[in-house]
């Protein structure tokens, strides 16, 4: 043990700057039931898709070790911005550091793994937020497995502030929907499959089909995220067995929990008690 962290077991971690990984932690749930689970929302500093490396870097950092701190052996990064900017150096720079027996994981490399076998033009397009289309983790991500592959990026600024607002379905959310999904597809007419590069974006489906062409492909993460995670457990029996499994979940939130409680039961349709933490 290092850096005093907990050494019993403990729940798998998820991390969002937000609401946005309560869509990657339903579909996680749902295929593994079985397991505890910690959600942090660092909702009072959401969003992170504007901001710059360095300090999406530090936030995801305290958010991770908070995480540690609170028993976690196993932390998914749920949030396409961290994974795209702060995951690398957590891995490689912190983790050593701070416990090396324990793990990060991003959500980004499970979603490239899949888009080989959906698209058919081989053209993809990805609507994510500004700092994960800069950081050109998706088209690098995708062409380590698919160099064949042509990858367009379309960056959707107010998706994020539209969900944690709750204007989702709102009126005023459809002509930025719009807006972005027709940017995209300008880029490149012959994109026959779109990826939703923000866990965000499942909240904001309704408003997505509604612009975009039937003949092209929606992927939202959760599912490939959940079967990724699911593998990588099978694979790694020492973390497996420091993940406990009673079929808990616990939430944690920088906001105020009423508001979390509002938003998440919404999301997840289901009656949600967070506490607050504080992350520095
Ligand atoms: N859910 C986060 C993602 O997947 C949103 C980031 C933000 O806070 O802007 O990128």
């Amino acid at each position: 043990m290092s850096a005093g962290y907990p050494c019993a077991p403990g729940p798998i971690g998820l991390f969002d700057s937000g609401y946005g990984g309560l869509t990657i932690l339903n579909q996680v749930r749902q295929l593994m039931p079985q397991y505890d689970y910690l959600y942090l929302g660092d909702n009072a500093r959401t969003p992170y898709g504007t901001r710059s490396f360095e300090v999406v870097y530090e936030f995801t950092l305290q958010a991770v070790e908070k995480l540690f701190e609170m028993g976690c052996h196993l932390v998914i990064l749920a949030c396409n911005t961290a994974s795209a900017k702060a995951l690398r150096s957590i891995q490689q720079n912190d983790i050593p550091r701070l416990d090396a027996t324990r793990r990060v994981l991003g959500i980004i490399r499970p979603t490239a793994e899949c888009i080989g076998a959906i698209t058919h033009t081989r053209h993809v397009g990805v609507l994510a937020t500004p700092g994960t289309i800069r950081s050109g983790s998706y088209p690098a991500e995708i062409h380590k497995l698919f160099p064949d592959i042509m990858v367009q990026g379309e960056a959707c600024p107010l998706w994020v502030p539209l969900v944690e607002n709750y204007e989702f379905d709102s009126p005023g959310a459809d002509y930025f929907v719009q807006k972005h999904i027709g940017n995209l597809l300008r880029k490149d007419p012959d994109i026959d499959t779109i990826i939703l590069g923000c866990t965000h974006y499942p909240l904001l489906l309704n408003k997505i089909l509604k612009y975009t062409p039937r003949k092209i492909k929606l992927v939202p993460q959760g599912d490939y995220v959940a079967y990724s995670l699911r593998a990588y457990l099978e694979r790694h029996e020492r973390i497996e067995a420091m993940c406990t499994k009673q079929g808990t979940c616990r939430f944690l939130t920088t906001e105020a929990p009423d508001k979390f409680n509002d938003s998440a039961a919404m999301f997840l349709r289901k009656k949600v008690i967070a506490e607050r933490v504080a992350l520095d």
